[in-house]
């Protein structure tokens, strides 16, 4: 049996967080590569009538683009009064379902439209799956781009490096909401991250951290040996 590609098991985590899709959900919709695959299986299902008056909430100006060629019904955040089910990809996933997000450079959006869904639910192939977070993807951070080198020098303090994204055309990266973002590497991981979200969230200019600690209720990995889901244990 050859092996699968990434693409591969990233469709099979898609496929079957559809399982926990139901007719006339409101469905938070993450962004990245990841969350394609869902929002293509998605509109499949809308489209041959295995679900109805579904509605998504899209987390990014491309995930927008993308469930909209799909065929899925949006509406904004705010317009319902809760979300049922978020589907969300992640950079890394701990065991205990803490991650890192936003090297889509979505995270602020993602983290609200989280926050406002009664369940949510990661999807990633299982190169995502981390003992330690901080070990494989750097952290994004989002900030303003006013008094940056003070936030440089924080994650000095934590002994890891940050470095301001760029575009491939030489220009700094910019979220949907006109932000720089901020990529920090540890190189033996972040220690202690609770601490870290905590003074991250207490700093002015931060607009909001990559860390996603409590957040995830599931998360489905595609493996070669079939879907493997990782349920939060508390
Ligand atoms: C975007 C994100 C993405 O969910 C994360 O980067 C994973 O993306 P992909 O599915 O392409 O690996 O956090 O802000």
């Amino acid at each position: 049996m050859e092996a699968s590609t990434a693409e591969q098991l990233k469709r099979q985590a898609a496929a079957s967080a559809l399982e926990y899709v139901q007719s006339g959900m409101i469905l938070g919709l993450g962004t990245g590569s990841t969350v394609v695959h869902f929002l293509d299986l998605l509109g499949d299902r809308i489209r041959t009538g295995e679900l109805k008056n579904v509605v998504g909430v899209p987390t990014s100006n491309r995930t927008t683009s993308e469930a909209s060629q799909a065929g899925i019904d949006l509406i904004e955040l705010g317009d319902s009064s809760r979300i049922d089910l978020t589907v969300d990809g992640a950079d890394e996933i701990s065991p205990d379902l803490d991650l890192i997000k936003g090297m889509g450079g979505a995270l602020l959006r993602e983290k609200m439209v989280a926050q406002s869904s009664d369940r949510v639910l990661i999807i990633a192939d299982d190169s995502k799956a981390v003992s330690r977070l901080g070990t494989l993807s750097p952290l994004p951070i989002e900030v303003i781009d006013w008094g940056i080198r003070g936030h440089v020098q924080f994650i000095l303090n934590w002994e890891g490096e940050a470095s301001v994204r760029m575009r491939n055309d030489g220009e700094p990266f910019k979220s949907d909401n006109g932000n720089l973002m901020l990529d920090c590497r540890f190189s033996d991981g972040i220690n202690e991250p609770a601490q870290l979200e905590a003074e991250l969230q207490a700093r002015a200019g931060v607009v909001e951290s990559g860390l996603f600690l409590n957040v995830a209720d599931l998360a489905i990995l595609g493996t070669h040996t079939g879907p493997k889901k990782v349920d939060r244990k508390s």
